[in-house]
């Protein structure tokens, strides 16, 4: 691989999760020291954290000699509606790392409500879904900023990667104010991208439904359904997600404020 991230620390909100756990796993294999971010899953997360690789113990970086001593990962709270947590976690990364260059913003929340049931979309369940998709990154960046833009050696820059979704162009999805939130995180990539530039960059990567457990567990016959409506023919792999969120790491390193979609192109079908 080109561009190794070894030496670099990234946090993962809702690492845990289904496309978390293989962010996590791609970060690691690329060297990053990775930091799972949990909400409620603290048992998961750690779980994780003992047994992502370090840099040493990937094959493919075990030629480059001079690489930086590779840190721990861990598990840590970031629970995205808490801007106090939040802050507790920036003070843990500047003792425990020094550093991060990473933030991928994957921690998200729905329920399925059908579009025509308004009345099933109460203002509970809206603010919660607005809470945690949109002011939840805006908060983890706001708290990770100065870390995420300290001038670095190599002259790099801090990289925020926020998971949306195809139903923000779409508007299909598990409920109207999921669709809308996961539109405004892009419409916020955008914004961000010129507030925080030169230092920092920031990209939406966008899936279409992905395999994850939670997903496989749900009816086949809705899934072989989503599939064949993508052009592709099939789900995306949380592995793929991930790897479009590598790239933005590693080889997208001139691009920002701009929508990375991993979708199969769903939206032409
Ligand atoms: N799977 C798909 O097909 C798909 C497609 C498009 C986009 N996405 C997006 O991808 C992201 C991850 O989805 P997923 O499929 O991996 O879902 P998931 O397995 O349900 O994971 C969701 C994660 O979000 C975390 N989370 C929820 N509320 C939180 C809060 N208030 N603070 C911090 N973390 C919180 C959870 O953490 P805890 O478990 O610790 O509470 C969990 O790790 C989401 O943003 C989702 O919208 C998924």
């Amino acid at each position: 691989m080109s561009g190794t991230l070894a030496g670099q620390v990234a946090v993962v909100t809702g690492g845990a999760g289904g496309l978390g756990e293989a962010i996590c796993m791609a970060l690691a294999q690329a060297g990053c020291s990775v930091v799972v971010g949990y909400n409620s899953s603290a048992d998961a997360a750690r779980a994780l954290a003992a047994r992502l690789p370090l840099a040493a113990q990937v094959p493919a970086l075990q030629a480059h000699t001079a690489l930086p001593a590779p840190q721990a990962h861990t598990a840590l709270p970031a629970p995205v509606t808490d801007s106090t947590a939040l802050a507790t976690l920036a003070d843990t990364l500047r003792q425990r790392y020094g550093r991060c260059d990473i933030l991928v913003n994957c921690a998200g929340t729905t329920r399925f409500v059908p579009h025509p049931q308004l009345d099933a979309l109460d203002d509970a369940l809206f603010d919660q879904i607005l809470a945690t998709n949109i002011r939840g990154p805006f908060a983890a960046v706001r708290a990770l900023r100065p870390l995420l833009a300290a001038p670095r050696s190599d002259g790099g820059t801090g990289l925020v990667v926020n998971i949306s979704s195809i139903a923000a162009v779409t508007a299909m999805g598990s409920n109207i104010a999921y669709c809308a939130s996961k539109a405004a995180l892009d419409n916020m990539s955008k914004s961000l991208a010129r507030a925080l530039a030169p230092a920092v960059r920031v990209l939406s990567v966008s899936p279409g439904l992905a395999d994850t457990d939670f997903v496989k567990s749900m009816d086949p016959a809705w899934r072989h359904e989503q599939a064949g409506r993508t052009p592709l023919q099939r789900l995306a792999g949380p592995d793929e997600v991930a790897a479009a969120v590598l790239a933005c790491a590693t080889h997208l390193s001139f691009s920002t404020g701009t929508v990375i979609a991993v979708d199969g192109g769903r939206p032409l079908a």
